[in-house]
């Protein structure tokens, strides 16, 4: 691994990924291809270290010709693959992006290094995936391990099982030296405020409604995104090709839980809002179409074989990105003033 593309390198888990990789190791260089929608920002990326060591090309993963020439300028060996539309309530809105980015994009990146990589050692595609495409498990379900079945049930979680499906037909029909990671859900500094953790901190701090989806009893595992930038390392440098490995924060909580949290973190920072104590403002609303219940992934063969092991507890995280956020008030402004946003949040939330 030397010369390393990170696709969706602007994003929210792209970003904290390329400050991981460049604080971790002095022997890359690093390419962010990265189309710079709603989701992604240079702002993102912003006092990397080492920066002499990063690149940034502007790109759409679906674009052959732009993928053929960064993978050939850089001399890419290694793809670490987050580019994406990401956000489950969008694909319900407007799946269409989703089947494009996502399934046509993997693609396309797949072809592409099938081509540049032709009877070359030493590469690797990894492809970064999600728990959301097992499907809803019941409370009393176990955690699902790498073998399980898939099961999608939202656009998103389809398009991401699709694309996941996809790569693993390269390895086997081609011999492209993969790997994959299905991650829970993140939460950390640079999350897109549209995502149920940051949107609480920033209504909350703003006196505005937390809107909980039905009775908020949905429960996610949470996983902070440095533990999961460690463990995409940890793949690349140890991991199995051909291999996929679950990533989780090893944790339950019922959304209401998450939310109460970040109320009380809310409540000791900001004491005297006169909209405290935070809690005030949770709003239960419509809930999602479809929603998934629960998610809890088994993340035992990436501790034994890789000696993973996470470093932050949900409590801890949780008020480490309340502080994160309350200290970048000008990278969320520019976020709430965009266009974007403003129809993001009154199409989502304006009729619920
Ligand atoms: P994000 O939405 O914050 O960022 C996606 C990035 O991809 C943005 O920078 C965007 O500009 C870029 N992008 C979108 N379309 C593109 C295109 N056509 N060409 C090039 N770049 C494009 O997403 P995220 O939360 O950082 O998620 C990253 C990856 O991790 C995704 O593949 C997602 O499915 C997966 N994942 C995320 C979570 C989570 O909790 N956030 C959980 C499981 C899996
Ligand atoms: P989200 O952050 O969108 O991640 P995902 O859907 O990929 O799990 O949502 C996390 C959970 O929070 C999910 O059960 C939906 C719920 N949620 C709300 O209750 N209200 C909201 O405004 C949002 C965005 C999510």
């Amino acid at each position: 691994m030397q010369h390393v593309l990170v696709t969706g390198g602007a994003g929210f888990i792209g970003s904290n990924f390329v400050r991981h990789l460049l604080g971790a190791r002095e022997d890359v260089q690093v390419v962010t291809y990265d189309l710079l929608t709603y989701a992604g920002s240079l702002e993102n990326l912003r006092d990397l270290p080492r920066p002499e060591r990063h690149r940034f090309v502007k790109g759409d993963v679906c674009d052959r010709a732009a993928v053929d020439a960064v993978l050939a300028d850089h001399a890419i060996d290694t793809i670490v693959h987050f580019a994406a539309e990401s956000h489950v309530d969008r694909s319900i809105a407007a799946p269409g992006e989703f089947i494009r980015t996502n399934v046509t994009g993997t693609f396309t990146l797949l072809e592409a290094a099938r081509a540049a990589w032709r009877g070359r050692d030493g590469v690797r595609f990894h492809h970064v995936s999600t728990d959301e495409v097992y499907g809803s498990l019941a409370p009393d379900d176990p955690p699902v391990v790498e073998s399980a079945a898939y099961a999608p049930r939202s656009p998103y979680a389809a398009s991401k099982a699709a694309s996941d499906h996809l790569v693993r037909a390269y390895a086997t029909t081609y011999g492209l030296e993969v790997t994959i990671s299905n991650c829970s859900n993140n939460y950390g500094p640079y999350q897109f405020p549209e995502k149920l953790v940051p949107l609480m901190i920033v209504n909350g701090a703003l006196g505005k409604p937390l809107p909980v989806y039905g009775d908020g009893k949905q429960v996610r595992d949470w996983l902070h995104v440095e533990d999961h930038c460690a463990a995409i390392l940890a793949i690349l440098e140890r991991g199995r090709p051909g291999e996929t490995y679950h990533v989780g924060g090893g944790n339950q909580p019922t959304n209401l839980e998450v939310v109460e949290a970040i109320c009380q973190l809310l409540d000791v920072r900001y004491p005297d809002a006169p909209h405290a104590p935070h809690r005030s403002l949770v709003t239960h609303v419509t809930d999602r179409p479809g929603h998934d219940r629960r998610y809890d992934l088994d993340c035992t063969k990436l501790e034994r074989e890789l000696g993973w092991h996470r470093r932050h507890g949900l409590a801890d995280g949780l008020a480490a990105t309340v502080a994160w956020y309350a200290q970048s008030g000008a990278w969320l402004a520019a976020i709430r003033d965009s266009d974007d946003y403003r129809r993001w949040i009154a199409l989502n939330y304006g009729a619920r």
